[in-house]
């Protein structure tokens, strides 16, 4: 079953918002595998975000990463991938439809709640960045006959 790899940001956990965001995608039907409170070191920061490098908001994005605890998480299920971002919105809070995680919460580009993985590619980069093989849990679920 396909893996996606979400975090809430600094903001988000500040903001009180890991319980609604979890809430969120287990009523959606997805499925927790994985999950940790942590802190991310400078070097992390800079390889989960390397393909901005490059970009002006880069420096104020590895910063603003590292400023505070994060909550990693892994979720699991059919199409989670594209799903989650459907759910996450646009990436900037401003153009976010009512009724997703950034629309519903979210203010500025730079403290948009959470983060999710945009493809195949970069669930598996990011879930392997974040998480050892032993933190990924494989486990069925009673409710899953009545999801799919
Ligand atoms: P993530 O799930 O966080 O990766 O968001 P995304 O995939 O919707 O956006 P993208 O990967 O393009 O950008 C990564 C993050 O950089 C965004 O979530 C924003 O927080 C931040 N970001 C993007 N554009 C800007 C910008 O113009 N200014 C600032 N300050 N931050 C930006
Ligand atoms: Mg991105």
């Amino acid at each position: 079953m396909e893996k996606t790899f979400l975090m809430v940001k600094p903001d988000g956990v500040q903001r009180n918002l890991v319980g609604e965001m979890v809430s969120r995608f287990e009523r959606k039907g997805f499925k927790l595998v994985g999950a940790k409170l942590m802190q991310m070191s400078d070097d992390m920061a800079k390889t989960h975000y390397d393909e901005h490098q490059d970009k002006p908001f880069y420096g104020e994005l590895v910063e603003f990463i590292t400023s505070g605890p994060v909550f990693a998480m892994v979720w699991e299920g059919e199409n989670v991938i594209a799903i989650a971002r459907d759910m996450m919105g646009k990436t900037n809070p401003l153009e976010a439809a009512p009724g997703t995680i950034r629309g519903d919460y979210g203010m500025t580009v730079g403290k948009n709640i959470i983060h999710g993985s945009d493809s195949p590619e970069s669930a598996e980069k990011e879930i392997n960045l974040f998480f050892q093989d032993n933190e990924i849990k494989t486990y069925s679920k009673q409710d899953s006959e009545w999801i799919y």
